[in-house]
């Protein structure tokens, strides 16, 4: 039986009014190289996507969403048969409190938003998993980026996280290429690139095929 893979990629979208929402520049490409990639390596692959203006890649099934909570609610239905999940899905981390069922009537005056916080996806599928199902996260950071990793790595219970810089123009948002640090929660530490998304994907799946199969001996 081939590895089934779930794969989530690109941005959320968090509404408070009909028209307007929350969101960040994620445009899904790593998520979607990955997806191909893991096809490639003749995977079985599920891609979860929130908006992104990218080809759908091809021999995948393809799940389109656009909020956190609908996120959670795909990747909770897929998730049960997966052997791998990798999350690269850049979720909101917050959500408007209210969504206005019409579009707010701009008067001249401030405004503000109450935000509350959106459940952990990654945290909440570690919570529920089978043994031998082989979590990944992303970690995206500003400053200190191995530190903050490897503490989400810990918090969230997963396998191996995959640390990338988001600052400035060389970040990892929207750029074709992207340095990858893979920490691992047994010590395990590896540096993907400087590559293409394309390559770094390539690089990251056979890692993981290598980790998963040592684990299976
Ligand atoms: O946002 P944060 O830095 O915590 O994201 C780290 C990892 O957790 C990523 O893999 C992301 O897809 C996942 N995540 C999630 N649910 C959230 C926030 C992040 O699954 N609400």
């Amino acid at each position: 039986m081939p590895l089934r893979c779930l794969i989530t990629a690109g941005p959320t979208r968090e509404f408070f009014d009909p028209v307007r929402f929350v969101s960040n520049p994620s445009t899904g490409k790593m998520g979607f190289a990955l997806a191909k990639a893991a096809k490639a390596a003749g995977w079985t692959v599920d891609l979860v996507s929130g908006p992104v203006s990218l080809p759908e890649p091809e021999g995948v099934m393809f799940y389109p969403v656009v909020t956190s909570e609908e996120l959670m609610r795909q990747t909770d239905a897929l998730f049960g048969p997966c052997d791998i999940l990798i999350m690269t899905a850049a979720v909101s981390d917050w959500r408007p409190k209210q969504t206005l069922p019409q579009k707010l009537k701009k008067d001249g005056t401030a405004m503000s938003l109450e935000m509350e916080p959106v459940p952990d996806i990654l945290a909440a599928m570690a919570a529920q998993r089978k043994p031998g199902q082989f979590l990944v996260g992303f970690a995206a950071e500003t400053e200190n980026i191995e530190e903050h990793a490897l503490e989400k790595l810990k918090r969230k219970k997963i396998d191996l996280i995959a640390a990338n810089s988001v600052a400035g123009a060389e970040g990892a948002f929207g750029n074709d290429e992207n340095t990858l640090i893979l920490l691992g929660n047994n010590g395990f530490r590896q540096v993907l690139g400087p590559a293409s998304k394309d390559k770094i994907a390539d690089l990251l799946i056979q890692q993981i095929s290598h980790i998963v199969s040592a684990r299976a001996q």
